[in-house]
């Protein structure tokens, strides 16, 4: 069983690029909307919210996990490799290289949380890619208003509208690629960027070298939110169109 987390059903727009290469996997979901946001926890907190959810996954017997948040990624997966030496674990990052292989001249705005923004290691693949016409956004409590359901639209017209003329959108926040079309609306015709095909990709070849077994008859989901929410499930299952 592949377990998959993130603060939230964000994690979601991975999950959906994992089922498109494992349709017939066994996966467990596990949505920490208690926790959300995590973008704006500090790394003790963080590392102790994301070791309970390991825990309990592997006491469910998962093998591998994917970490479907960018922000506890980058905080978490060194400390979680080192510790759990028999889990095998796939991070995400904000796709800023995808820019640099794909459209290096574009003007780019990166919209992510204040974690991620302020990591060093996101902050190394900025300097290593940098085109010089990139735009740092810590979006502060928009994961927390996508996974409540708010008003995306007045919040994104309050702090888009500077950006003009923007070529290229890393959405380095699994929470963000849920709402494309209202930042489309905003910024008009933009090439969007997320990292859950890379880390699709990333999780077959591990599974593949590892020879641990992925396809089933069928597919199984099954979904865990910690805080019992029953609407999360519904919504979690539309997105997933499931
Ligand atoms: N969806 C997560 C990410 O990719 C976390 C957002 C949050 O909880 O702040 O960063």
């Amino acid at each position: 069983m592949i377990g998959i987390f993130d603060s939230g059903i964000g994690g979601v727009t991975v999950f959906k690029k994992i089922i498109e290469k494992i349709p017939n996997g066994h996966f467990v979901y596990y949505s920490d909307s208690i926790n959300n946001p995590y973008g704006d926890k500090s790394r003790d907190e963080l590392i102790n919210i994301v070791d309970n959810i390991v825990n309990k996954l592997i006491n469910l017997g998962v093998k591998v996990i994917v970490i479907a948040c960018n922000t506890a990624s980058y905080v978490c997966k060194d400390y979680l490799r080192n510790k759990y030496k028999n889990t095998i674990f796939i991070a995400i990052e904000p796709a800023y290289k995808m820019v640099y292989d794909n459209n290096f001249n574009g003007k780019t705005l990166v919209m992510a949380t204040k974690g991620t923004i302020e990591n060093e290691k996101f902050l190394a693949l900025y300097h290593k890619y940098d085109n010089h016409k990139t735009i740092l956004l810590p979006c502060i409590s928009l994961a927390d208003l996508i996974e409540q359901n708010g008003n995306v639209m007045d919040y994104l017209n309050k702090n888009l509208k500077e950006y003009k003329d923007i070529d290229n959108v890393v959405l380095g926040c699994t929470h963000y690629p849920l709402i494309k079309n209202e930042i489309s609306k905003v910024l008009g015709n933009v090439e969007f960027y997320d990292g859950s095909d890379g880390v699709s990709r990333e999780l077959v070849k591990q599974l593949n070298d590892n020879k641990i077994k992925y396809n089933y008859d069928k597919l199984e989901i099954s979904f865990i939110d910690s805080s019992n929410n029953l609407d999360k499930e519904k919504r979690f299952y539309e997105i997933l169109n499931k």
